[in-house]
């Protein structure tokens, strides 16, 4: 596994890969790596015949008071994942790499972006469709890997990469989750030990809000207080959003009669976590 922190570098060694003929996945991470990014990897490998991950905390995602300094970096910690499950490279740049002086462009997504965490996080994913159209054009893979976790940011992309007629394939993997039902998150090891039992109420309610919806309830507003009510059960919880919303674009639903996707972000004291689940009308 070879690591390249700068742009031409990866650039050369990705077309000697292509001029052999292969395929090419990218997971784009921020590091602090757990089983569910490795999930991500090993999903692109099922696709790909040579996986990039690039790792890189990219400082226009975050709001001014959000946690970009004290987010976990762990780079010998990554490597150490990365290495034994067939990675071929990690482009890891430093920011000056990605946003060099006098950088001016920003891509804007519009429509998806607007409720959810896009409400409460302004300019977040001004930040994310940049830096992963930036990464996409460095590694110009075949297939990229993002976790169904982050289900806004993957709406997201997907309406970037059609919009902008990228020729790159998105793939959704599942959420990976602790054995208490606590969405796998490099944000997780903020939370002391009594934040992070609590936090595991958050998969129990999305459970019940699925269970509810299976069993014939429809209405959006009894789902949403169910969901509520389930989570500020745990007394550290403080519920930023639980919206049932349209998987595709994001926009709040108001009966669920197929599919829609329930999404929540509850904090626990300075941790802020986000989760979903489909709901399946029964
Ligand atoms: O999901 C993440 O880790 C980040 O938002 C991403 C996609 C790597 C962009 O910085």
């Amino acid at each position: 596994m070879t690591f390249y922190s700068d742009i031409p570098a990866i650039r050369n060694w990705l077309a000697t890969v292509r001029a052999a003929g292969k395929t090419v996945g990218l997971v784009p991470t921020m590091g602090a790596l757990h089983d569910g990014h490795l999930s991500l990897v090993r999903l692109a490998a099922e696709h790909v015949d040579t996986v990039v991950v690039s790792i890189f905390v990219n400082p226009t995602q975050f709001g001014p008071n959000e946690d970009f300094n004290r987010y976990p970096r762990d780079p010998d910690g990554d490597r150490a994942l990365l290495e034994p499950i067939g990675v071929a490279a990690v482009f890891a740049p430093e920011s000056h790499e990605m946003y060099p002086p006098g950088h001016a462009t920003t891509v804007t997504v519009r429509g998806v972006t607007e409720g959810l965490c896009g409400a409460s996080r302004p300019g977040h994913f001004n930040g994310v469709a940049t830096v992963v159209t930036k990464l996409f054009n460095i590694v110009r893979p075949d297939v990229a890997v993002f976790g169904q976790k982050d289900a806004q940011q993957l709406a997201v992309i997907r309406r970037m990469t059609a919009d902008l007629n990228m020729e790159i394939e998105i793939i959704a993997a599942p959420i990976v989750r602790e054995p208490d039902g606590l969405a796998m998150s490099s944000r997780n090891r903020y939370l002391d030990p009594d934040e992070r039992r609590q936090a595991a109420v958050i998969y129990r309610a999305l459970e019940h809000g699925r269970t509810m919806a299976a069993s014939g309830v429809t209405g959006v507003r009894e789902l949403v207080a169910a969901v509520h009510d389930e989570i500020t059960g745990a007394p550290a919880a403080r519920i930023e959003y639980v919206d049932i919303v349209d998987p595709g674009n994001m926009a709040p639903v108001e009966d669920v009669t197929g599919e829609a996707l329930c999404m929540v972000a509850v904090r626990f004291g300075g941790t802020r976590l986000i989760d979903n689940m489909m709901l399946i009308a029964g």
